[in-house]
């Protein structure tokens, strides 16, 4: 039987997870379900954890759900351990998508200067967080989306000696869905190589039942239109020139709009930034609505509305992965791993989001080779922009920021990077200790 313990259960998103342990439960037969949050987090908790008690009830699958404000008293012998916090909330999302755009730089969760403050208030939380899991459940599998997930899976990897890290993101799961509907397949008979960091993937290779149909594909989506265009549900992605894909031989990811699109993306922002609209708002008028509807007690399923939400889905990604764990199934799934040489030319102790087998031992990355030629500069530059971030974030250093936001390609001027570094700083800086 099987202890699950999900750090930020009170997320407007985690009637997604229950309705996937739910459908699971025959090969997946999660027994306790620990829902953990923080004090200031009770309204919240209470309300999304009475509709999952419900959910589990009308399923009639016999999961105990239980909630909890202490973390290590959850934590004791869980087999696995979820994160889905957000350090600040709602109102620090905000500030990293309007501190930046106010001086004309994108205001982003996970690009540029607002991933890199995500980044910042988080890495020392989930160091703790992991120092917690060593001591209560060393044998645990910690399955990480809190954002920046890639550098959050990299700074476990990197500052602590736990290994059993894996980190998670619902874009590539998006990017098969697409592929298979272009090619006229099964999203199941579809399988990628990609090559990147998370949100920063580009796919090398696709195959239908392990044969691959690239070129096929890569000509289709040289002419994709703007309606085919793959799309995440929390921007809007532009449609890419036959030439640029041609030229590249490899088909980005939706949040490449940011870097290819650049100045499009920014002229949309500062539009949302005049007229009160920029993610974080919009997010937390959802969550308003979400939360009214979670509060009613004839309701006990995922209502439709959230799936307006970017991470719509992403318990069908996180779900797989413990089934397969869980099962040793070995099938294919894409998650952020210690790259040790799947992509060869990348340090071995980054992490990467790739390709992997999924065991009982955990993900088995599938070898890459080198990045190609094309993608191989930008992927680095990111590289060293994340690395760099995350050194910042266990040192506290702001010079380290400063430069690294100035490697960054969403930054535009040596001047605006102290700028916004310090305004970013003071803002936040009741999450901040580190610097
Ligand atoms: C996508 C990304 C997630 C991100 C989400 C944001 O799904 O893969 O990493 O958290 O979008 O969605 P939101 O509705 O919060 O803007
Ligand atoms: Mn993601």
């Amino acid at each position: 039987s099987v202890k699950i313990v999900t750090i930020g259960g009170g997320s407007s998103y985690t009637p997604e997870l229950i309705e996937g342990f739910i459908k699971r439960y025959d090969t997946l037969p999660v027994r306790e379900l620990w829902l953990v949050d923080i004090e200031a987090g009770r309204d919240k908790l209470e309300t999304v954890g009475a509709l999952a008690k419900r959910m589990v009830e009308k399923a009639g699958v016999p999961m105990k759900i239980v909630l909890s404000y202490d973390r290590r008293e959850a934590l004791k012998d869980a087999d696995f351990v979820t994160t889905q916090m957000r350090i600040g909330r709602l109102p620090a999302r905000i500030l990293d998508e309007r501190i930046p755009l106010s001086h004309g730089m994108i205001g982003q969760e996970t690009n540029g200067a607002g991933g890199m403050f995500k980044a910042f208030r988080t890495i020392p939380v989930i160091l703790d967080i992991v120092k917690d899991i060593q001591e209560l459940c060393p044998n645990a599998w910690l399955i990480n989306f809190t954002n920046p997930a890639g550098m959050v899976t990299e700074a476990i990897l990197r500052h602590t000696n736990f290994k059993k890290t894996i980190g998670l993101c619902n874009v590539p799961v998006n990017m098969v869905a697409g592929f298979a509907k272009m090619l006229g397949v099964e999203e199941k008979d579809v399988t990628m190589e990609i090559q990147g960091v998370n949100h920063f993937i580009f796919a090398t290779d696709v195959f239908v039942n392990g044969e691959s149909r690239f070129q096929e594909l890569l000509d289709k989506y040289a002419h994709l239109s703007a309606e085919d265009t793959i799309q995440m549900k929390n921007f809007v992605s532009l449609p890419y020139s036959p030439a640029f894909i041609e030229g590249l031989g490899a088909i980005p990811c939706p949040y490449h709009n940011y870097y290819f699109f650049t100045k499009e993306q920014l002229e949309e922002e500062l539009e949302q930034f005049k007229t009160g609209t920029v993610r974080g708002e919009v997010v937390s008028e959802t969550e308003k609505e979400l939360f009214e509807l979670y509060s009613h007690e004839e309701l006990a399923e995922k209502p439709k509305q959230l799936e307006m939400r970017g991470g719509a889905k992403y318990s069908d990604a996180a779900c797989n992965l413990i089934q397969s764990i869980y099962n040793d199934t070995g099938d294919i799934q894409y998650v952020n791993v210690r790259n040790n040489g799947t992509i060869l030319d990348l340090p071995a102790d980054s992490a990467v989001e790739v390709a992997c087998r999924i065991t009982a031992d955990g993900p088995k990355p599938l070898a890459t080779g080198e990045l190609k030629l094309p993608i191989s500069g930008y992927v680095h530059m990111i590289k060293a922009f994340e690395r760099m971030t995350i050194e910042a974030a266990v040192s506290g250093d702001r010079n380290l920021a400063v430069a690294a936001l100035n490697l960054n390609p969403l930054c535009p001027s040596d001047e605006l990077a102290n700028i916004v570094v310090d305004e970013l700083l003071e803002a936040h800086k009741e999450y901040l200790p580190q610097f």
